[in-house]
């Protein structure tokens, strides 16, 4: 797919938990082969809006479009297989805690690919070289620091080279030199695979170091979109309230 065009689109989704609707009127359009930041406060969906992309859960109303696919249309075979074409790196790494740091690298290869031993062992090698974690392939997960961990995890989601690769909160709870470290470690995957990235923050330095588009989701839909600069000089009061991170504001706290 062409830089630029849509590879993801939601377009007027309702989710609703019970009778909690948490996202209503969701509309949103992923340029393919570049980086798209969600922001939003806490609980306001935005892990829920991955889980929609990946095909974990489906729409109520609406559509989600992912690669000129309508995931409501497919298959349960087929939402399988769009969901192993789609690296996620999750919140909390979730790594094999008996398996070694290369083990858990190399599950989606094994599960996924006909790859032989040798390839597969070469291509964590190399996924874990890519993210400067060459010397823990044989280390345990707990062995690890919390940095480490998330950059083991971001291997598992690429060690597959997918077109499309989820971040949730990849920097959350780290200091700012390893969000910094992690934010150009998600630069270089767009670049080297030329994958489409979706990340879900609210460390807004490191989404202004990475994003080409910015989405802000606040009280079920998205309220703004735009470039960096777009966001950052928007005239919405509540886009700069939650730039600015004041108590002050439209948003009710
Ligand atoms: N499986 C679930 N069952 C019931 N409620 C859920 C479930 N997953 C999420 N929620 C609720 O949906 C809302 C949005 O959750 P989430 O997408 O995790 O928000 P965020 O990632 O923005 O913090 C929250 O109120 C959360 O409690
Ligand atoms: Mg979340």
């Amino acid at each position: 797919m062409t830089r630029g065009e849509p590879i993801i689109e939601l377009q007027d989704v309702e989710l609703a938990f019970g009778d909690k609707i948490v996202l209503s009127g969701l509309s949103l359009r992923v340029p393919a082969g570049m980086i798209t930041c969600i922001i939003g406060l806490s609980g306001s969906g935005k892990s829920t809006t991955l889980r929609l992309i990946n095909g974990l859960r489906l729409p109520q109303r609406g559509r989600v479009i992912v690669k000129g696919a309508d995931v409501c249309g497919l298959s349960p075979a087929e939402l399988i297989a769009l969901r192993r074409s789609i690296g996620f790196a999750f919140q909390f790494a979730a790594l094999f805690d008996s398996l070694t740091i290369g083990d858990n690298v190399a599950l989606p290869l094994r599960e996924n690919t006909s790859m032989s031993d040798e390839e597969i062992t070469a291509t964590v090698r190399e996924t874990l070289e890519s993210v400067g974690l060459a010397d823990s392939v044989d280390r345990l997960p707990a062995e690890l620091s919390g940095g480490m961990m998330k950059r083991a995890g971001f291997a598992r989601a690429v060690v597959t080279k997918p077109e499309i690769v989820l971040f949730d909160e990849p920097t959350s709870g780290l200091d700012p030199i390893v969000t910094h470290l992690l934010t150009n470690i998600i630069i270089d995957i767009n670049r080297r695979l030329g994958a489409t990235v979706v990340v879900v923050s609210h460390d807004m330095q490191s989404v202004y170091q990475m994003a080409d588009r910015v989405a802000l989701l606040f009280e079920g839909a998205i309220i703004a979109e735009g470039t960096v600069e777009e966001i950052r000089s928007s005239d919405n009061p509540i886009v700069q309230q939650f730039l600015q991170g004041r108590d002050q504001g439209p948003i009710p706290l």
